[in-house]
């Protein structure tokens, strides 16, 4: 049978996996939905789909087995509420809102009925994301240094607080999300940020330019995660290292390097990233689509939860000036 997939988003990231699902056997991109039916028309063509300008008409219009949810931070919450109450399974891009109240709700709503959801963590995917991840279970981790370093995006919404909730909850929340992954829970969380140039070069710049967070993890192990919108397009870079008695596990999108002291086959050898992650998560999320088997997904909505919850209280205390315990409540407990 093949599966009937509509897509939310007519931008960027919604042709990266409407593309890799067109590859995919025994998979359609049925439908798009765009926030102008035109725009829905013109990419739904590419994939020889049926463009939607309202949500509400594609589901409507067409029996989908799943829908991916590819839109800005700001415009979650009815797209999601909309697809639990038709009892529709969704992929949907990271991060999961602004803050963490629309995730919450959504939250509630997904554990009620039992949904299969997936959530864009890809980096979870990667080849070298898993050997460190296994690596990381075997050590002790004395501390983690992760950065976010770069430009700021083109978009509109990417630089208003309100549009994308900042660089620390839309982009470095991938780096957040790996501490979480490889070294566990994060307990307290605190934040400082500022603006230093960004918001006099360009218009309409709510969003911070600089970040340092500082973590506590449910082990004893503490981390620092640094992130800046500011620097000239190709500078900079993202990574996350862990310190270890063992020597420095260093991870960068593009490779890990292990510490040649390392107890483990591969010491001192760079170990690439590997197999195309976007591949493998939707690779998880069909296979679950069509076997009812979810374990394969290393990321579904309420362990992203967890980790928007995080970055979410770093905004909270940059505000405040003070650390944020993280109270976990039911809905984020295990
Ligand atoms: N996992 C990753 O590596 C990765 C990479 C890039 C982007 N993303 C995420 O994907 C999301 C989208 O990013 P992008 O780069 O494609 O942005 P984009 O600005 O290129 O596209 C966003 C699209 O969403 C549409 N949209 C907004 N609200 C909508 C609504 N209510 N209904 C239908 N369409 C709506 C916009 O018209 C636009 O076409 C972001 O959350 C981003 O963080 C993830």
């Amino acid at each position: 049978m093949t599966l009937q997939i509509g897509i939310i988003g007519t931008g960027w990231f919604s042709k990266v996996h409407a593309d890799i699902l067109a590859r995919m056997e025994g998979v359609r991109v049925a439908a798009v939905c765009g926030t102008t039916l035109e725009k829905a028309e013109a990419m739904a063509s590419v994939y020889d789909a049926v463009g939607y300008g309202e949500l509400e008409h594609m589901l409507d219009g067409e029996k989908l087995d799943a829908v991916y949810i590819c839109v800005p931070p700001m415009s979650h919450g009815s797209i999601e509420a909309e697809l639990i109450r038709r009892g529709i399974p969704f992929l949907v891009e990271k991060p999961l809102s602004t803050g963490m109240d629309i995730p919450r709700q959504v939250l509630d709503q997904v554990q009620k009925s039992g949904l299969l959801t997936s959530v864009g963590y890809h980096f979870r995917y990667q080849e070298a994301a898993q050997v460190l991840q296994q690596a990381m279970q075997e050590q002790t981790v004395g501390m983690a240094l992760g950065r976010w370093m770069g430009g700021m995006p083109g978009v509109a919404w990417w630089r208003r607080q309100d549009g994308s909730g900042g660089q620390f909850v839309e982009q470095t929340t991938h780096i957040v999300d790996l501490l979480r992954y490889c070294a566990g829970e994060v307990t307290e969380v605190y934040a400082v940020a500022a603006q230093r140039s960004m918001h006099e070069k360009h218009e309409h710049v709510t969003v911070a330019d600089v970040a340092n967070v500082t973590l506590k993890l449910e082990s004893g192990a503490i981390a620092s995660i640094a992130n800046t919108c500011l620097l000239p397009d190709g500078e900079g870079g993202a990574g996350l290292q862990f310190y270890t008695d063992a020597g420095v596990w260093d991870w960068t999108p593009e490779r890990l390097l292990l510490p040649s002291a390392a107890p483990h086959a591969m010491a001192g050898l760079e170990i690439p990233a590997g197999h195309n992650p976007y591949e493998r998560e939707n690779e998880a999320f069909i296979h679950a689509l069509r076997t009812g088997d979810r374990s394969r997904i290393l990321s579904d909505y309420a362990d992203a939860c967890r980790t928007q919850e995080i970055t979410t209280a770093a905004l909270v205390s940059a505000d405040s000036g003070l650390p944020v315990q993280l109270q976990r409540s039911k809905h984020l407990s295990h």
